[in-house]
């Protein structure tokens, strides 16, 4: 497989993934919600590119203490070639750059193995479950990633 770059979402990059977001990534969101989010001073958002072309998107929310993962999603005719992987060590990056942050947090869909076992390769701990957290119906697992457990390994870059 080609290089995978990683860089900052900008709105342009909204106007590619608009067309395709329910078809090539069948995303969760609508674009109204990344286009609020790209004016969201506390959330950054990036992309992962094959030779320009976006297949993969991801994004943090900054509060207090801690950084949450608000969304990763990989273009489905490439999942499981290690995009997935190259934006959470990203963001993981970018929450461990910022001053004050002890923890990662985030919620998956107790249904979501894939997503499960990629924030477990990463680290990520299962601390609780939010019942009924999706339409009422599907169970949230919430994974903490304590940034000092953050392994050496994953510290040498930041963006
Ligand atoms: C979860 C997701 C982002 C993973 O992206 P990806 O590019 O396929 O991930 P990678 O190739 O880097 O895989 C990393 C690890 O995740 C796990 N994984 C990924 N897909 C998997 C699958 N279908 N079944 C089991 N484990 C899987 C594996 O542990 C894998 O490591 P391995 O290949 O060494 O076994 C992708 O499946 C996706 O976009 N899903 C839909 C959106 C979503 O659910 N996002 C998470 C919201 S919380």
């Amino acid at each position: 497989m080609d290089d995978v770059q990683i860089s900052k979402m900008t709105i342009s990059d909204l106007d590619e993934i608009e067309d395709v977001l329910l078809s090539d990534f069948d995303d969760f969101w609508n674009i109204t919600t990344f286009r609020n989010e790209l004016l969201n001073s506390n959330s950054e958002y990036i992309v992962a590119k094959i030779n320009n072309k976006i297949v993969g998107f991801a994004g943090i929310w900054k509060a207090v203490d801690d950084v949450h993962i608000t969304n990763i999603v990989t273009a489905k005719k490439v999942r499981r070639q290690n995009i997935g992987s190259t934006l959470l060590l990203n963001l993981i990056q970018m929450a461990k750059a910022k001053n004050g942050i002890t923890a990662i947090t985030l919620e998956v869909n107790s249904n979501n193995i894939p997503a499960q076992k990629l924030y477990k390769k990463f680290g990520f701990k299962v601390v609780g479950l939010r019942k009924k957290y999706y339409n009422n119906i599907e169970d949230a697992i919430i994974m903490t990633l304590k940034t000092r457990d953050i392994p050496q390994s994953m510290r040498n870059t930041f963006r």
